[in-house]
């Protein structure tokens, strides 16, 4: 984080625009209804939601979008509110209203960024902070737009698309400041962990990947997950951000579980191992290697117990030794958790 803060809110009242209601736009915009007294007693600052969009319009208002104006077992259509705008485009409400935080929930297309990727530039532009969910803006040009925040005196935060609740980026930004890092191994995909912990159960792959997108943690193109391109392109994000690499995903060796045989599954599981998809960053020869593979783990590998929808990460260093973290809630309302936890070091940590 920066320490710049151009920002000031009378009474603490946060202006937020959201982008993309889905899976995790809907949790978001629920959360912080939900925890609204939680968030002004704790860290002192209201969060009130100024514009909220989808694809075809967006609820825009002056009074902002509150629990008392929105009540519960109404919130997931907001098509039916008075100021519902067909066609509304997310770009010129955050060039007209007051800046706060700019919400990114929009689906992550990582070949071309699109539609976030315009979203994120005109909201930098315009003087907002961005928190985001999506991947694709920051596959596209993650440099292009650290700097454009900076140039704005802004904070761009990427922890919801970094493995979400899982800590990654703070993890090592922050508790292992002066340790350098040797190596980095995850498993960074909810779904894909999923799958694999149901197969060796002896679920078969369709059903359980029918499983994991009933739970709303599958990306929109499950593709992504399966092939291994979800985790390669948090491998990225981790990389550039933490090592300070300037990785492109072409050079990442990806390969996903869409070929595990159930075989190979209970042969691992008889031996008192397990098939993970791990993501890795290793240092050989000066240079950094980056890949993404199923893997045979044994029970002395420190991600071997991470199941389920859980997520890990584990660092070695030279002077902390190694460092693990797992769990982390894998769901629409764990990335929704990740987006408020940055909105939070921004205002609370970062600027007291
Ligand atoms: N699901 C998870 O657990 C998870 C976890 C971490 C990160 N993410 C990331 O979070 C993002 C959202 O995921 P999701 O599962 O919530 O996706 P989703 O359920 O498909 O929702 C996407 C939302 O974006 C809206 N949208 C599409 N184009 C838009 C545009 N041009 N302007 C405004 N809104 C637009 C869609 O509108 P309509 O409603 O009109 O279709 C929909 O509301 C993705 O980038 C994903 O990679 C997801």
């Amino acid at each position: 984080l920066e320490s710049s803060f151009p920002l000031r809110f009378k009474g603490g009242r946060v202006p937020l625009v959201l982008a993309g209601f889905g899976h995790v736009g809907k949790a978001f915009f629920g959360l912080v209804l939900d925890k609204g007294n939680y968030l002004k007693t704790r860290y002192g600052f209201d969060l009130n939601f100024r514009a909220v969009f989808k694809s075809d319009g967006g609820l825009i208002s002056d009074a902002g979008i509150t629990s008392e104006n929105i009540p519960e077992e109404t919130r997931h259509n907001l098509t039916r509110y008075p100021n519902w705008k067909p066609g509304a485009r997310v770009e010129a409400a955050l060039r007209k209203l007051k800046p706060g935080v700019f919400v990114e929930c929009t689906p992550s297309d990582i070949r071309t960024g699109e539609p976030g990727y315009g979203h994120i530039r005109a909201a930098l532009e315009a003087g907002w902070h961005v928190v985001t969910a999506n991947k694709g803006p920051l596959v596209a040009d993650l440099k292009g737009l650290r700097d454009l925040a900076r140039r704005n005196h802004v904070f761009l935060e990427y922890s919801a698309a970094t493995a979400a609740a899982l800590p990654t980026l703070d993890l090592a930004l922050y508790s292992l400041a002066g340790a350098e890092i040797q190596s980095i191994e995850g498993i960074l995909n909810g779904t894909s962990n999923y799958i694999l912990t149901r197969m060796g159960e002896g679920e078969d792959y369709a059903e359980a990947l029918r499983q994991a997108q009933d739970k709303g943690i599958a990306e929109p193109n499950p593709e992504l997950d399966v092939q291994g391109w979800d985790t390669a392109v948090k491998l990225l994000l981790i990389a550039n951000s933490v090592l300070g690499l300037d990785l492109a995903l072409e050079k990442i060796k990806v390969k996903g579980i869409t070929r595990i045989s159930p075989e190979l599954l209970e042969k691992a599981k008889s031996d008192e191992k397990a098939v993970k998809l791990i993501g890795r960053l290793v240092r050989s020869a000066g240079r950094w290697k980056a890949s993404v593979s199923p893997e045979i783990v044994d029970r002395s590998h420190p991600l071997f117990g991470v199941n389920g929808t859980n997520k890990g990460i584990h660092f070695v260093t030279d002077t902390m030794g190694g460092i693990t973290v797992t769990g982390g809630k894998s769901d629409p309302r764990g990335a929704a958790a990740a987006l408020l936890k940055d909105i939070i070091h921004i205002f609370a940590l970062a600027h007291n």
